[in-house]
């Protein structure tokens, strides 16, 4: 997706102690402002009415996917991890949480968690089949996901350029003055 920024951003859970936050592995610190950083109690609005009109959605929690209908998905997103089917699965063995959207027996949504389970959630994979965008099935599949980590003061990930107001809703913030680095080798961003 050429052309399109990435931003870093986060979501600070309010209950969590102190007055300040660490950002990321520079030591970025950011004070938090209560206003500014509050997490969103609403998630966006009627997502699952809108879905409900539609053909039925259901949600899964399985981290053992089948390997055709995850390649599928992937790339009809144009996302270079569907060229690597194999390890694309054994990541989602590998990952803390997956969360996944069907409609009957496709899979149209998909999202997943790496954590250390004590204070940190980073969100690596989030999306939606285009068929399927905007009936709230995101949304739902990020609400699911982050009610797992209520406890964790950080809440992170990289935000696609386009998908920074779809994050907005859900309660993620930019990241004060940090700046998203990787090393990566898919062609996609
Ligand atoms: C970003 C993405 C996951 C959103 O999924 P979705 O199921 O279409 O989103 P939802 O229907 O749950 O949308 C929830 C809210 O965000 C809004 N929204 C969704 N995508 C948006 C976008 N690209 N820009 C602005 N707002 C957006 C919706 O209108 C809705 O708002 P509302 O409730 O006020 O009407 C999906 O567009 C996608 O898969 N994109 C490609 C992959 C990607 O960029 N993933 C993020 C990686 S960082």
């Amino acid at each position: 997706m050429p052309g399109y920024p990435y931003e870093f951003m986060t979501c600070v859970d309010e209950t969590a102690g102190g007055n300040f936050i660490s950002l990321g592995c520079c030591g970025t610190h950011v004070r938090r402002l209560c206003s500014r950083l509050c997490v969103r109690s609403t998630g966006p609005r009627n997502r699952l009415t809108r879905t409900s009109s539609m053909t039925k959605i259901t949600y899964r929690d399985d981290r053992d996917l089948p390997f055709d209908s995850l390649v599928a998905l992937y790339r009809a997103n144009a996302w270079s991890s569907a060229e690597k089917g194999a390890a694309l699965r054994e990541a989602m063995r590998g990952s803390h949480s997956v969360i996944t959207a069907w409609a009957q027996d496709q899979l149209v949504g998909l999202g997943n968690t790496l954590s250390d389970g004590h204070l940190v959630v980073y969100y690596p994979h989030l999306l939606v089949h285009p068929d399927f965008r905007r009936l709230g099935i995101g949304a739902e599949i990020l609400r699911r996901l982050r009610s797992r980590y209520e406890e964790l003061h950080m809440h992170i990930l990289v935000a696609d350029g386009r998908a920074i107001e779809f994050f907005e809703k859900c309660g993620f913030m930019r990241a004060g003055e940090t700046q998203a680095m990787w090393i990566y080798s898919g062609g996609e961003h």
